[in-house]
Formats: structure tokens, sequence, C-alpha cells
């Protein structure tokens, strides 16, 4: 095997963003999706976000080098490949807040930009492919998929997170392919036991031009340690959320406003240098 390359020297937001901006084409069907929205509803969305945008200018007095500069930062964004980043940072909590509203059990949290479908398949009691002697307090966690009457689900869960220094499987250049990346599936007593390791905080990428706005802005790049789920069960709403770690110093400011008091864990030290705990997930039944 050859020697792996260090994601610390060598990530890049240009990279990451590319494979980002490739992984969102590559899944997703976007016009797809709303091929049938009328034009009434198309003009209303779009006046109002020009209107938004005018009374700013107005409010404001932007002047022609601040239009230029944005204009030039725009075109940046996207050599950059960082719109999948700076929607998701500044743009999808919001979505995802109107998405969930209606719902009795869990609400969620934003996907983000680094989801990867079809994980290794890994049963209902299992550890995340993660490298030998991969970094990090070991995690194990016990949890429940149920509906909202209290029943158990047979369902999936899908557990994606960054590695003890902040990097992404496929984002990051030289980390194994599913390192972190992993698909349980619950029997009917809708139980699971996962074992992974921590992750660390995630710094959005700084070098690129999201990382131009928010140095412009005094700002920070901050986003508090994380799992990321998807949960799905027959009959019942997918549920992707992220789960946070008490005591972070990003809970309270993250970039991407994703954090909930739904979504916080409780892990307890163990003997071993360890950590156990637990999280259940209660799922909607589709058109309740
Ligand atoms: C970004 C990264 C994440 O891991 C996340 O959960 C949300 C956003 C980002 O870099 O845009
Ligand atoms: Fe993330």
């Amino acid at each position: 095997m050859t020697t792996m390359e260090s994601p610390a020297e060598h990530a890049s937001a240009a990279a990451s963003g590319a494979s980002a901006t490739e992984r969102f084409h590559a899944d997703k069907s976007p016009f797809e999706a709303v091929k049938d929205t009328p034009p009434e509803r198309v003009d209303m969305l779009a006046r109002e976000v020009l209107d938004a945008v005018h009374a700013t200018i107005r409010k404001h007095k932007v002047s022609y080098d601040e239009y230029n500069a944005l204009k030039a930062w725009l075109i940046n964004v996207g050599q950059d490949g960082e719109w999948p980043l700076f929607l998701d940072v500044w743009v999808e909590h919001v979505v995802e807040e109107v998405a969930t509203d209606h719902r009795q059990g869990n609400k969620g949290s934003i996907e983000g930009p680094y989801y990867v479908p079809d994980s290794p398949e890994l049963g209902a009691v299992g550890t995340m492919p993660m490298r030998e002697n991969e970094a990090g307090t070991p995690l194990v966690w016990d949890g429940r998929i149920t509906s909202t009457d209290g029943k158990p689900l047979a369902g999936k869960i899908e557990l994606w997170h960054a590695d003890a220094d902040g990097f992404y499987s496929q984002f990051a250049p030289g980390l194994p392919e599913w390192n972190l990346r992993g698909s349980f599936s619950t029997g009917a007593d809708g139980n699971f036991q996962i074992t992974t390791i921590r992750p660390a905080p995630y710094q959005i990428p700084t070098d690129g031009s999201c990382g131009k706005l928010i140095a412009a802005a005094g700002w920070h790049a901050w986003r508090p340690a994380h799992l990321h789920v998807k949960v799905s069960a027959p009959g019942h709403e997918s549920l992707t959320a992220q789960l946070y770690f008490p005591g972070d110093p990003h809970n309270a400011d993250d970039i991407a406003s994703a954090v909930k008091p739904e979504l916080m864990l409780d892990p307890q030290p163990r003997p071993d240098g360890s950590e156990a705990m637990t999280y259940y997930f209660v799922l909607d039944p589709v058109g309740a």
C-alpha cells in the first residue's frame, strides 16, 4: 500500500468544493423535481428575492465598487465550486426548518454538502469503517428507531462524519473511500448499536471564496463537532439530522446555524477510555 497523503496538507477549498459540486450533480435531479411548478410561483419567489436585494442596495446606498466586488465574488464562488458550501451553510437551515416544522417526532437538521449514498451495510450492530488506529475517542452508541406512537421500527440509519482532524472521506484527499461512512439496519425491535469515534469540530474551507467572505465580514468558519444521520423506515418520513456534543464551544455560534437542543448527545466516559451514549429516533408516519 502507498503512503497516504495527509489531508491537512492537501485539502483545499477548490478541491473539496469541486468534489461537493460533482457529488450534487451525480445524486440529484433538482429540475425534474420542480418541473410542474407554475410560473406564478417562480415569478413570486424570484421577484421577492430581487426586491429584498434592491431594498438593501437602497437602504445602504451600495456603490458601484461594492456592486462590482459582489459580481466578482459571485463569479468566484462558482469557479471555486463553492455553491454547495455557501448554500448549505447560510441558507439550508431555514429550508430544513420549514420542511420539518409539522413533525411530531424528530425535526432534524441540515444535510450539508458531504453526504454520499450507498455506504457499506453493517447490520444492526457494527463498527464504522475506519483506519487502523483511527484517532479520536471511541464512541459506542445504543439507539432505537420508533414511530411517533412508540412502536419500534425496522429501518435504516446512514451515518457519516468527519475524522478527529475534521476531514470527510471522499472530499478531503488521502482518506480511504468509505472512512467513517456506514449504513445500519434495525430489526423489528428497532434497536441498533454503532461503534465509531468522536469527530472533531469542523472548519469550513477558508482558502476559497466563502473564506474570503468570512474574513471580510469578521466572522469565524467553525461548525461544532457533529455526526450526520439519515434515518428511514417504510411508511415514515425520512429524517436528516446532525447530533452534537455538549460543551463544544461552537454549539452556540455554529456558522451553519444547524444546532438544536433536541440534537444534543450525552456521552458518558467508560473505564476503558471510550464513551457510551444513547440516542433514539422518532419518525412521523407519512401523511399523519
Ligand atoms: C459544511 C460542512 C459540513 O460538514 C456541514 O455539516 C455543513 C456544511 C460546509 O462546508 O459547507
Ligand atoms: Fe458536516
